[in-house]
């Protein structure tokens, strides 16, 4: 049996909460997992000053696998501080951002979504390049053949049936339809079996929001990923139970979506859910662990069929008990 080692850092607000409970729920289905912990984050900084510490990068590339729970970021410029979540995006090259949004068993929600979208996580706006005179400001935007080649590949990975790519290349035909026509390239050589069609951002905003349960996987550049992945995580159900993951070719950092949630910190009433389903993409996307993320994920959903409930959903468990009532649901 292989030994397979997830380094756990927690990060800061209720990412000290979240992150240890999906812990337990991730031995329970993996018994020799081995877990150390790592630091980075805003406490981190103001200690050592800086956001993630060479040794916590280091842990990282040793173990391939690690689960973030949140940082805080400061409400202003600080000199020196980087956000330790892009920090280790770019210090480790994890350049997909994977958010699967499906439904689950809650009084209220939307039945039958079941879609990933895959978000190039390195180019696009995101290289910050910006310049300005106080009259005209410029932002670079950078989209590569390289990068949309690779986020194609992990998208064509992940699609079950159909693949949707998104772009403006109607407006950016120079830049979208770079990235349009690699992807679809790529796409077409690994995987022919797959039903491939292409939406305008926009367009794709709007099906998203009126019927998400016709989609399979999108794959977008970087902002209208950013985007339309907050849009689509409405369909999970909300900020307690998002999960996502940051994929590199040898190291993934999954991360509940939610922050640190300075409002409800330090009291024990975190909805834990979100951290759980980022621990079962691990199991499903790096460890190749389909039953483990499969035995997660149902006992996830039974566990809520039953009632369970933290505050944001309505309940009065604490962060502990609702872990408890997966942990029961994995056993029954
Ligand atoms: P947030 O996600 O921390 O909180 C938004 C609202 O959702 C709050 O009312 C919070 O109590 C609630 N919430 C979030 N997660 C929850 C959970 N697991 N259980 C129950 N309720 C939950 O976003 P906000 O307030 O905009 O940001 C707070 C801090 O987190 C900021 O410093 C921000 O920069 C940082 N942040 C960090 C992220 C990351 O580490 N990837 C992502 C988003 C924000
Ligand atoms: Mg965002």
């Amino acid at each position: 049996m292989t030994t397979r080692t997830l380094v756990l850092i927690p990060g800061d607000g209720i990412g000290q909460e979240v992150v240890p409970e999906a812990a337990r729920v991730l031995q329970a289905v993996l018994p020799t997992l081995h877990v150390i912990e790592a630091e980075a984050g805003w406490a981190t900084f103001q200690r050592d000053g800086v956001s993630v510490p060479a040794t916590t990068l280091e842990r990282i590339r040793q173990a391939g696998a690690a689960l973030f729970g949140a940082v805080q970021s400061p409400a202003r410029k600080v000199a020196g501080y980087r956000s330790a979540i892009l920090t280790m995006r770019q210090a480790l090259d994890l350049y997909a951002n994977v958010r699967p949004v499906r439904s689950l068993p809650l009084p209220g929600a939307r039945p039958n979504v079941d879609l990933v979208i895959v978000r190039e996580n390195t180019e696009g706006l995101y290289v910050g390049e910006e310049t300005g005179d106080g009259e005209t400001a410029i932002a670079q935007r950078r989209i590569t053949h390289h990068a949309s080649a690779r986020i194609g590949r992990v998208a064509a990975r992940l699609a079950r049936h159909r693949l949707t790519i998104v772009h403006k290349a109607n407006i950016l035909p120079l830049s979208d339809g770079l990235f349009r026509d690699t992807v679809r390239t790529v796409v077409s050589e690994v995987r022919p079996d797959l039903d491939v069609d292409e939406l305008l951002v926009d367009v794709a905003a709007y099906h998203l929001a009126r019927a998400p349960e016709q989609f399979d996987t999108l794959v977008a550049p970087n902002l209208y990923g950013d985007i339309l992945s907050d849009l689509a995580a409405v369909w999970c159900g909300g900020l307690g139970l998002a999960p996502s993951i940051n994929l590199g070719d040898s190291i993934a950092v999954a991360e509940p979506v939610h922050g640190s949630a300075p409002d409800i910190a330090g009291k024990g009433i975190a909805n834990p859910i979100a951290a759980i389903l980022s621990g079962a993409l691990l199991c499903r996307y790096v460890w190749g662990e389909a039953a483990a993320a499969d035995a997660i994920e149902q006992a996830v959903a039974r566990a809520l069929q039953e009632g369970a409930a933290t505050r944001d959903l309505g309940g009065t468990l604490t962060t502990r008990e609702m872990t408890n009532a997966v942990l029961a649901a994995l056993e029954g």
